[in-house]
Parts: C-alpha cells; structure tokens; sequence
C-alpha cells in the first residue's frame, strides 16, 4: 500500500507529495513541527501536543496553517488512509513558500503545513524496552531557544548519528557547565539510591516533552519522588536507573552511558513500571 501524506490540503500518494524548493523550511529550516503517539486507534496527549504546537508557532511568529478544529480532522484522516493503528504521526508547519530572503516574506504568505503517519509494530518498542538502549553523551552545540520545537535539528541529527556510530540509540547532550540538557531526541532522566526521580527543569535549555509532563503527572499519582534539577553524567553513571522519555520512545530504560552498564545493565524496576502504566494514564483521543 502505497502511503498517503497531507500537504496543503491535498493527499496525495508519498511520492508525489512535495513542497516547492523555495519553501522556508527547506531553505531556512524555518518551521515547527509536532510527533505524537498513535496506540490502539487512539493519539496520545492531543492536547497537549497541539498546545505545544500553537506556542512555538507562536514563538516564532508563524500563523497557524489551519483552525485546530481542521487540523484534527486532517491529523485523523492521514491516519485512517494509511490505516495506522499503531505508530506516530507527524506534522510540520512553515513560515510557507517565498523568493530566498532571510527576512519573514512581507506581504505574508500562508504557512504550509505537511502531515505524515507511519505504523510502528508496538512490539518492537516493547522488545527494545525489555533489553534496555545504550546512551553515549556528547556536547550540546544547539541554540538557546531548543524549547521551540523547530524542524531545525542538525546538532541533533549528527549526536544522533555519533550515537549510532558508537553502537548506541540515543546521545544526551551536555550543557556548557557539564551537565545533561537532554537527549537528542527525547528527555532525560535518573533515579538516585533514594528512589528519587530527577530530570532536569524546564527552561529555554530543554524541550518540555508531553511524555515528560504525562509522566510527572503519573509519578506524583504514584506517590514517588521527583527532583526537576540539572545532573551531570558522573552523577548518572552512579544512578539506580536511567531512562529516557520521548513520543516514539514512550519510557525507554538506559542500561549503559558511555559504555558504562547502570543499575547491573539491566532495566530498572522503576523505570519499566512507569513504562507500562504509561498508556493508562495519558490521554486517548480518537
Ligand atoms: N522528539 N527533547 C527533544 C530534543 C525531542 O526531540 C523530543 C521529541 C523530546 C521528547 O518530547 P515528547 O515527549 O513530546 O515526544 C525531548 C520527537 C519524538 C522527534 O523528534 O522525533
């Protein structure tokens, strides 16, 4: 079955769904863009993503392409021609398509918005989790605004790919001061000898992940401990559990960092708890 893409109100079969060469994401990088879980028929967290989605639009002073009303429609039937059940969806929004000039195109013109599905065997991720992935750590060489969820990913890309070189999924990425902004692509986390949870807190250094949130949510219903502070790779090298939080990751345990094995190189107690009462919590929307 050939896949079905959105793009600026047409479906149309992958291969023939293109954008312009002049569109600003592809010449500036000038976009945002949004991933959410599909489980079981269902988005996970619409809301939020959506939330998420008009503010960095906002940020960066990008109308929206179309009414959230329309766009669930469109995320919906992208879902239903590519019968995805299971997976994630994506979408993208741009500043849209103008003559090459670094200054926003005045009079304005409309954003372009593109939206993909893929269907993932929920199988796979739960294999993954119960063996655990490596993480490698590597600098942060983002900008200061990576709280805008921007389609602008190269520092990410090339960590992502040392990663891979190293034999690794994921890299977090240290700050200037030493200390673990995120991953790549997804959040950060430790559990200490306490049993306290940490990531570090939201600010302009970090994206605030929606698995993140839901899973805050999840730990004070647990009645667990959680610290939103900075840690540094010495301090995850000593933790009990690591794990990272992501859309198409869910709660995923790291089981080594840099080569060194955490918690025996075994996924924690903690983390695959938190892992498999995830989807309970969060939001269905279908
Ligand atoms: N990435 N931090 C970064 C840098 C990310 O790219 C992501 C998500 C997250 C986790 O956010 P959320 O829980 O909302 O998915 C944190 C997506 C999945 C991606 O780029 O494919």
């Amino acid at each position: 079955m050939s896949r079905i893409a959105y793009v600026n109100g047409l479906y149309l079969p992958s291969r023939d769904a293109v954008v312009p060469i002049e569109d600003r994401g592809y010449q500036f990088g000038d976009g945002v863009y949004e991933v959410c879980e599909v489980f079981n028929g269902a988005l996970i967290d619409e809301e939020r993503h959506l939330g998420r989605l008009a503010r960095s639009l906002g940020e960066l002073r990008i109308d929206a392409p179309v009414k959230p009303g329309a766009l669930k429609i469109i995320l919906r039937e992208v879902l239903a021609r590519n019968k995805v059940a299971n997976g994630y969806i994506y979408l993208q929004v741009t500043r849209g398509v103008a003559p090459r000039d670094h200054v926003f195109p005045q009079p304005s013109v409309r954003p372009s918005l593109v939206v993909t599905a893929r269907q993932i065997d929920p199988r796979k991720g739960e294999a993954a989790a119960s063996k655990g992935i490596s993480v490698i750590s590597t600098p942060d060489l983002r900008w200061k605004r990576v709280d805008i969820k921007s389609i602008a990913l190269l520092p990410n890309v090339l960590a992502r790919q040392e990663a891979r070189e190293q034999g690794a999924y994921e890299a977090w990425l240290i700050d200037d001061d030493g200390l673990v902004s995120e991953g790549a692509a997804s959040n950060a986390w430790i559990i200490d000898e306490t049993g306290s949870i940490i990531t570090r807190q939201v600010d302009h250094s970090i994206l605030r992940g929606i698995t993140r949130t839901t899973l805050i949510e999840i730990i004070a219903a647990q009645g667990l401990h959680l610290a939103e502070r900075k840690f540094s790779i010495d301090e995850a090298l000593r933790a009990r559990e690591a794990f990272i939080t992501g859309a198409t990751t869910l709660v995923m345990p790291v089981v080594a960092i840099d080569g060194q094995k955490i918690g025996g190189g075994v996924p924690g107690a903690v983390t695959l708890k938190l892992r498999h009462i995830f989807h309970n919590a969060a939001a269905r929307s279908t």
